[in-house]
């Protein structure tokens, strides 16, 4: 650093010092300016213009740019979104009191994971910080944040398959930014962060100590041990969660009064959806990335934001407990049978804005009067809410109602002090009610009287001048001056002094007026400030209100997703299945629910199924049928049916019998990892491993042509020993489908038991293929490949050609090396018919000698063939 710096510069120069990963925002005047390396990053992200600041001591001029203060949250959010961390260096003290250079100071960072700005997060999806750390060499804990609610948990991983847990977990919560401690290596043991393009931010790894971090926890929580929150024995996941609350107090310069509880996550607590799952079925994310398409888009008919969010988690992760389960669906039912209800219900719950967001705001001090309005006016909703739900019979419902809190006190306490229709932002004034405050009349009073005194004298001074166009204005610049136009300057009396000429006459001022100005505008001064008090002042009361905030926002947000179900049950037409911890997984007339809708707009009918899946004598269903049947739909609609029910829903079906899944597996339809640099089929593969080292008998498997992504043989194999395998291990037999083009593998059922073969049904009608949609028992033996092609369209030579070497292929005819002989017949138009023309005689053995190039076969190939032919010949 120069000493010969300017003193701001040097100010700036420290605070840079102790935020050198961030971008500094420096405020100085009505801007917030970047300088260096912070400017030339800036100015390129946000489009501002470069512009440079006089020579710094080495005589080069000091690049910079800058943004207007009031419009510096947009630009906050944009850098953030982008992937950077903005350090907020703000002036601490009033420029005018200031005794030489005004005091600053960074007053907080604002980074990916803690960006809690409403205008820039999507309401209805959490937005997580999570803290990694290893303890002990091999014991993993994470906690995870979402510092826009206060939503906090932590949990922990050890071993192989923890660490592949671990990185499941950061695949499905898509934390916005990790934080580790410096110098762990996460890269090596999680790869799926660098791919996922999570930001990780090192901080200091004393923070992690797990003595240390069980201290500020314990601070953070205000309790005396941190048993009540199942974190005892649990030290890497105490050293993640204290790490992170730690980190997190320093950054936001706040006592983050609304993270005042922890819940330890333990994994068998719910149905374990791995991110291929999740993926391939579509249940957050529909198959073009967005919410569009997926299971949760078709059902979320929540009227708030909280309840959207509470949602969704529920579909992430449903429960495995019969009892909990049956609570929910009980309650969906009792809220299914009355629409009048449901009706009153959800129009009160409309009142209600997204309470968790709102203190979270007042509990970090980013809130505005508008949110305080926000708050009372949601609260206010309560009792009408409370009393809609009265006559509901279910007990879930009931207790939650019983945790609805109205809040008399903390909505007194707002509307006590607040206007009721407040400017959005703190720095417009005039938010704070008449009679809160004695000061704060009194200077209202003066500034009103003072107003009134400057309007007056404008009369006066018309009057004295006679000049009738004199007007007393008002600017930042001059403050309060007098007009004279042009034509009447003769007139101005000698007691004026002249500020400033412009285009149609002059300004001037009187000391009379200067002597009004002073008192109204100190007053106004003061006025604002003594708002700002009493504001900070209510944000503290409210914020130390936050755990029963919380307690009843989360009520609130459960009762609109329980409410949000039975509507969507009833206008889907979903029953409540019966959930067990039997064995039998038995579905009538099951639907696709997102595919249900598609089909219905396009005018033709979805075609229900049954499914019967046990351990015993139906535990593999081999799903064979044409394309277009409808194959991947029914193993799809199986696996979300088991899914919704466990989370809570109706589902899509005439009858349903759900027996506790712990885990759900599905494999369908290929998903390319190029950014791995992994193939369609090693993807696949890795897969389908997983599946057999994970799935266990209480799992469910739905696998979809695998094998497909290589030669015919290889395939048929692999899907063959894989459907084996399932069958047959005893450890696990998964509850399994199987959906395959290779015919052959409906064999497997002869030979296993437990194996069944199902098939969607297809009529042929002259060249066409008619498709039924119905799933019924035993094996096709027919994909109807080339009609599906036709009717997609491929050109009319193409098909034809098709199909003559389909029934070549099928009359087998064999070239050299015992394969199908297609070559030939490329040289020689003229020669196709011919090559697969019928032979005379029906005999396969005797077309397949016809058939031999004996000039063209090496002597090894022709020995192979004639092994072959003998063993053709024996059967
Ligand atoms: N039960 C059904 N009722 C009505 N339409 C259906 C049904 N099942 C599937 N469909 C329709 O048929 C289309 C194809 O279904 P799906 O992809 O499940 O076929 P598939 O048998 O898996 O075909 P492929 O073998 O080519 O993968 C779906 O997109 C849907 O529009
Ligand atoms: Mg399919």
């Amino acid at each position: 650093m120069s000493t010969s710096a300017t003193p701001a510069m040097r100010q700036y120069l420290d605070a840079k010092q102790q935020h050198r990963d961030a971008i500094m925002f420096f405020r100085m005047g009505d801007f917030y300016e970047m300088f260096y390396e912070d400017a030339l990053v800036a100015s390129r992200a946000l489009e501002l213009t470069l512009t440079s600041r006089s020579k710094d001591a080495a005589g080069g001029a000091v690049p910079m740019c800058g943004v207007p203060f009031h419009a510096v949250d947009g630009y906050i959010a944009r850098l953030v979104k982008k992937g950077f961390r903005v350090a907020i260096c703000d002036q601490v003290e009033d420029p005018r009191k200031a005794k030489g250079i005004v005091k600053r100071e960074v007053v907080r960072v604002v980074s990916p994971g803690t960006l809690t700005d409403a205008g820039y997060l999507d309401a209805r999806e959490p937005a997580f910080l999570m803290a990694v750390t290893v303890v002990g060499g091999d014991l993993w804990g994470a906690a995870l944040l979402d510092l826009s609610t206060g939503a906090f948990t932590a949990a922990e991983y050890a071993g192989r398959d923890g660490v592949q847990a671990l990185a499941d977990e950061i695949a499905t919560l898509k934390p916005r930014e990790i934080v580790a401690p410096t110098g762990l290596d996460l890269a090596t043991p999680l790869p799926a962060i660098a791919t996922s393009g999570v930001p990780v931010t090192p901080i200091d790894a004393w923070m992690f100590d797990v003595e240390s971090a069980r201290r500020s926890l314990v601070e953070q929580l205000r309790t005396a041990g941190l048993a009540g929150f199942g974190l005892d024995g649990h030290p890497a996941a105490v050293a993640a969660a204290g790490a992170l609350v730690q980190h997190l107090r320093g950054m936001q310069k706040a006592e983050l009064a609304h993270v005042r509880a922890i819940t330890y996550r333990q994994r068998t607590d719910a149905l374990t959806i791995d991110p291929t799952t999740l993926r391939h079925l579509e249940i957050v994310d529909g198959a073009e990335g967005g919410r569009k398409g997926s299971l949760l888009d078709e059902i979320d008919v929540t009227v708030t934001a909280m309840g959207s969010r509470m949602l969704r988690s529920w579909l992430l992760a449903p429960l495995v407990a019969v009892e909990p389960i049956r609570g929910r669906l009980d309650a969906v039912e009792a809220l299914t049978t009355s629409a009048t209800v449901r009706g009153t219900f959800r129009e009160a719950m409309k009142a209600v804005q997204d309470l968790e967001r709102l203190i979270a705001r007042v509990a970090l001090g980013t809130a505005g009067p508008r949110d305080f309005a926000g708050l009372q006016q949601s609260l206010s909703a309560a009792p009408r809410i409370r009393t809609s739900l009265a006559e509901v019979q279910s007990a879930l419902v009931g207790s939650l109602v019983a945790e609805i809190d109205d809040l008399a006190d903390v909505r007194h306490t707002i509307e006590a002090a607040i206007v009721d229709e407040p400017p959005a932002l703190t720095r417009d004034g005039g938010f704070v009610r008449d009679g809160v405050d004695r000061e704060l009349d009194d200077l209202r009073a003066i500034s009103r009287s003072g107003k009134q005194v400057i309007a007056e004298m404008e009369a006066r001074e018309r009057v004295r001048t006679g000049i009738g166009s004199l007007k007393v204005r008002y600017n930042r610049v001059f403050g309060y001056y007098i007009e004279i136009s042009k034509s009447n300057l003769g007139a101005v009396p000698s007691d004026y002094h002249r500020k400033q000429t412009i285009a149609g006459g002059e300004r001037f001022i009187t000391p009379a007026l200067k002597e009004y100005e002073e008192k109204v505008l100190g007053a106004d001064e003061r006025i604002l400030e003594r708002e700002l008090e009493i504001f900070d002042e209510l944000g503290g009361k409210v914020a130390a209100e936050a755990p029963r905030i919380q307690t009843t926002s989360r009520a609130l947000a459960t009762l609109d997703v329980l409410a949000a179900l039975a509507q969507a049950a009833a206008v889907g037409n979903y029953v409540k299945p019966h959930v067990h911890d039997g064995d039998d997984l038995v579905v009538l007339d099951g639907r696709h629910p997102v595919v249900e809708r598609r089909t219905a707009a396009a005018g033709s009918p979805f075609v229900p199924n049954d499914v019967s899946l046990n351990g015993t004598t139906s535990q593999i269903v081999i799903l064979t049928g044409p394309n277009m049947g409808g194959k991947s739909t029914y193993l799809r609609q199986t696996a979300l049916l088991v899914i919704m029910a466990q989370a809570g829903s109706f589902v899509p079906a005439r009858e349903a019998r759900v027996p506790i899944v712990d885990r759900i597996f599905a494999r369908v339809g290929a998903i390319d990892d190029i950014a791995r640099g992994h193939s369609t089929f090693m993807v696949e593969m890795q897969e389908t491993a997983s599946i057999l080292h994970h799935a266990t008998s209480r799992s469910l498997v739905v696998l979809d042509e695998i094998g497909r992504g290589t030669a015919t043989f290889d395939g048929l194999s692999i899907a063959w020993a894989v459907a084996e395998h399932l069958a047959t291990n005893p450890t696990a037999r998964p509850k399994t489908l199987f959906a395959t083009h290779y015919h052959e593998m409906t064999d497997l059922a002869d030979a296993t038991p437990g194996v069944v073969n199902f098939h969607v049904s297809a009529r042929e009608w002259k060249d066409d293929i008619i498709f039924l949609r119905k799933i019924v028992p035993g094996r096709s033996d027919r994909s109807y490949g080339i009609q599906v092609a036709r009717l997609a369209g491929l050109p009319r030579t193409v098909v034809d050609r098709a199909r003559e070497i389909l029934s070549a292929l099928e009359r087998d005819e064999l070239g050299r090396g015992g394969r199908p002989s297609m070559s030939a017949t490329e040289t020689d138009p003229q020669m196709q018919l011919g090559l697969f023309r019928s032979a005379p005689v029906a005999d396969p053995l005797r077309e397949r000698l016809a058939s031999i190039d004996v000039d063209r076969m090496t002597p090894l190939d022709a020995l192979a063939l004639l092994a072959e032919i003998k063993k053709e010949a024996a059967e």
